[in-house]
C-alpha cells in the first residue's frame, strides 16, 4: 500500500492488491465529506446516532465524522468492519495529529472513547460473515468498488444491513451503479440518486422507512 495525495490536499491510500485507491484521486476528503458526512451523516436527526462504516481503512471517514460529532456536541457510536487494517507507516504518513493516531491505536474488538462526544468501536472482522448485534441509524458503505470486489455488492450484505438499521435510518455510497441500485431496492431500501462529489456525477442513498 502506498500513500498518495489527492487533489484537494488530502491524502489517500492505493492498493497494490485490489488495484484501487481508497478515495476518489479528486479529493479524499472532499468524497468522503460529501457521501458520508453530508448526505449520511447529517442527513438523520437521531441523537444519541450510531454509525457503521463498512472499510475503517485510512480511518478518514471515521476523523470527520469525529470532528462533526464535535461540533454538533452529538454523541457519536461508531462501529467500523475492517479486515485488513493498514500498516503503522502508512498511520504515520497519513497524519502527525495525535488525535488522528489515536483512531488506529485503538484497540480492537471494545468500545473506546476517543473524545466525550466520539467513542469507536472497530471490529476485525470480514463483511461477508459479520453479524450485526447492534443497529445503526447511518452506514457508510465504503467498500472497494463492485468491480474489483462484487462479493462485497451482493443482496445478502444488504439485506443484513437493512435488518441492523433503525427506521428512518440512511445508507449512502460513493457508487452509482444502477445494479448496485437494483439490488438495495430488492431488499426493502428506498434510493434516492444524489449529485456526486468532485469527478463522479452521482451516488447513492438508501433509506429504510
Ligand atoms: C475503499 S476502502 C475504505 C476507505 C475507508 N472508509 C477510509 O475512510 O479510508 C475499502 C476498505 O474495505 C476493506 N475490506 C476489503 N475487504 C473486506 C472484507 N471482506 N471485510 C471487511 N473489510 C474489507 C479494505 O481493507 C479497505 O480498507
Amino acid at each position: 500500500m502506498s500513500v498518495t495525495l489527492t487533489a484537494d490536499g488530502s491524502k489517500t491510500i492505493y492498493s497494490e492488491h485490489f488495484g484501487e485507491h481508497y478515495h476518489s484521486i479528486f479529493g479524499a476528503a472532499n468524497e468522503s465529506n460529501h457521501v458520508f458526512i453530508e448526505a449520511g451523516y447529517s442527513a438523520v436527526t437521531a441523537d444519541p446516532v450510531s454509525v457503521l462504516e463498512i472499510g475503517f481503512g485510512t480511518g478518514l471517514n471515521a476523523w470527520l465524522t469525529l470532528h462533526q460529532a464535535d461540533r454538533l456536541q452529538k454523541v457519536t457510536r461508531y462501529e467500523a468492519i475492517e479486515l485488513y487494517p493498514i500498516d503503522n507507516a502508512s498511520v504515520c504518513e497519513l497524519s502527525e495529529h495525535d488525535l488522528f493516531r489515536s483512531l488506529h491505536a485503538a484497540p480492537w474488538e471494545q468500545p473506546v472513547e476517543i473524545t466525550s462526544c466520539f467513542v469507536l468501536y472497530k471490529r476485525k472482522s470480514d463483511l461477508l460473515q459479520t453479524a450485526f448485534t447492534s443497529s445503526f441509524d447511518v452506514v457508510y458503505f465504503d467498500a472497494f468498488s463492485p468491480a474489483v470486489q462484487s462479493e462485497m455488492w451482493g443482496r445478502d450484505i444488504f439485506a443484513s444491513l437493512y435488518a441492523a438499521m433503525n427506521p428512518g435510518a440512511v445508507l449512502t455510497t460513493y457508487c452509482a451503479k444502477g445494479d448496485v441500485r437494483r439490488t438495495m431496492q430488492s431488499v426493502g431500501f428506498t434510493v434516492e440518486r444524489l449529485p456526486g462529489p468532485a469527478g463522479k456525477r452521482e451516488m447513492l442513498r438508501a433509506g429504510k422507512i
